[in-house]
């Protein structure tokens, strides 16, 4: 039995709603993608989203928003994927890398000894769906004497007065964190809906825009929507209404907005989300729980506590007393089976960009533990219950036992 990894949700109803927008005379930014930011907030509880063509632009749009630039330093967790690191050192900034817990979690006790008078940001990961412990963070920075060590240099970051929080939330659309939906936890959140994603739109993000005041969540929605359409008063749709040509360009901007085509993919699996999509990924990620959590070779991830839902994006199983090498063979062995499984994620330390920067997995000896032994299952909405039984029978039989158990 053939087990991909992670293929896309794709039915009648997508395919119809992309259609309908293919013949709607209107193919890029315009009322499906507007309609789709009034859902995704709504979804979220916020007030404000702005729609972009993926999460790696959303990041980078706020990071040169907030005007990081060089001399700036940002936190991140070491264990992401490259997107979290690249948009900082496109911005000209440095990266901080810090170690995560065994959740895989940034937490407050890595920020203590990161943050510094040249921190501008701390982009915490909710990685593989799991919401980081945002109350803690929040608190952190708003201790008088963390306030105190930031140097703003330019009117918004004067106006915020400490560093910003901004969420790498790729993973966690739909997650909860103490009653909230992620999205309505920091700063601003940024959300992926990339090809793999738990609700995709084939690549695209969002930005969620919930700065404290005195930040007007309707100028900012205007500010990001206009950085992100080459600084243009007016987006092509609204220029194509009869005698509506005129238009100015306030600042020179990027070229990252969503297509309503992409906008039309997500619509649809939004208005589903809660009810369907959601459901069939945590019954995968219970089944796994419960065929794995009682056999000493594993170790389970965590996916819900009294605080927390995950979204149940990717179910990392962790393998008991293996070596890197070991579980990289057992993925071998798994794939002979035709069953894919996959790493979330090398960290980035042990990545060539990265290490040729400086960057040495050492210092993050919790971050490579973790990756080690970690071997992440197929979860998706057309999984069937046949084929995780299968998954589950194939880990059983490859992985094996503990030596003098
Ligand atoms: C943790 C994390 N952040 C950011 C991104 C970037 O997302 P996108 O592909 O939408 O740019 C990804 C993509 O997988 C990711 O895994």
């Amino acid at each position: 039995m053939k087990i991909p990894f992670s293929p896309p949700h794709i039915d009648d109803a997508i395919i119809e709603e992309v259609v309908a927008a293919l013949r709607s005379g209107w193919i890029t930014t315009g009322p499906r993608t507007k309609l789709f930011e009034q859902k995704i907030a709504e979804y979220c509880g916020i007030q404000r989203v702005v729609c972009v063509n993926s999460a790696s632009a959303g990041l980078e749009l706020v990071l040169r928003w907030f005007g990081v630039g060089q001399g700036d330093e940002v936190i991140i967790p070491a264990y992401t994927y490259t997107a979290t690191a690249a948009v900082v050192l496109h911005c000209g900034a440095k990266p901080v890398m810090v170690d995560v817990n065994d959740e895989l979690l940034m937490d407050v006790e890595h920020l203590r000894d990161a943050i510094t008078p040249h921190t501008k940001v701390i982009i915490p990961v909710d990685i593989v769906g799991l919401p980081c412990d945002y109350d803690n963070i929040m608190d952190f920075i708003q201790q008088p004497s963390v306030k105190q060590q930031f140097h703003p240099n330019n009117p918004i970051q004067e106006k915020l007065g400490r560093v910003l929080i901004l969420s790498d939330a790729a993973h966690s659309f739909g997650a909860h964190y103490k009653g909230k939906k992620t999205g309505a936890l920091t700063d601003i959140t940024v959300f992926s809906f990339h090809a793999v994603k738990n609700l995709t739109t084939a690549e695209g993000g969002a930005i969620c825009l919930t700065l404290p005041d005195p930040f007007n969540p309707d100028e900012l929605h205007h500010d990001f929507s206009v950085s992100s359409l080459h600084g243009q008063s007016k987006d092509a749709f609204t220029k194509t209404q009869a005698g509506n040509w005129h238009y100015d360009v306030c600042t020179i901007g990027y070229k990252c907005n969503m297509t309503d085509i992409a906008a039309a993919m997500g619509l649809v699996e939004l208005a589903r989300y809660d009810r369907v999509i959601l459901p069939r990924r945590k019954k995968i990620f219970d089944t796994y729980y419960q065929a794995f959590k009682n056999d000493c070779r594993f170790r389970m991830p965590v996916y819900e506590t009294a605080e927390k839902k995950s979204s149940y994006h990717v179910f990392t199983l962790f393998l008991n007393h293996v070596t890197e090498q070991q579980r990289d063979e057992i993925i071998q062995k798994m794939a002979e089976r035709e069953v894919a499984t996959n790493v979330h994620f090398i960290p980035l330390p042990m990545l060539t960009a990265y290490k040729s920067l400086g960057y040495n997995m050492a210092d993050y000896p919790n971050s490579y533990k973790n990756y080690a032994c970690e071997i992440s299952l197929p979860v998706y909405f057309d999984l069937t219950d046949e084929q995780v039984n299968e998954v589950i029978r194939v880990v059983k039989e490859t992985v094996p036992g503990i030596p003098g158990l």
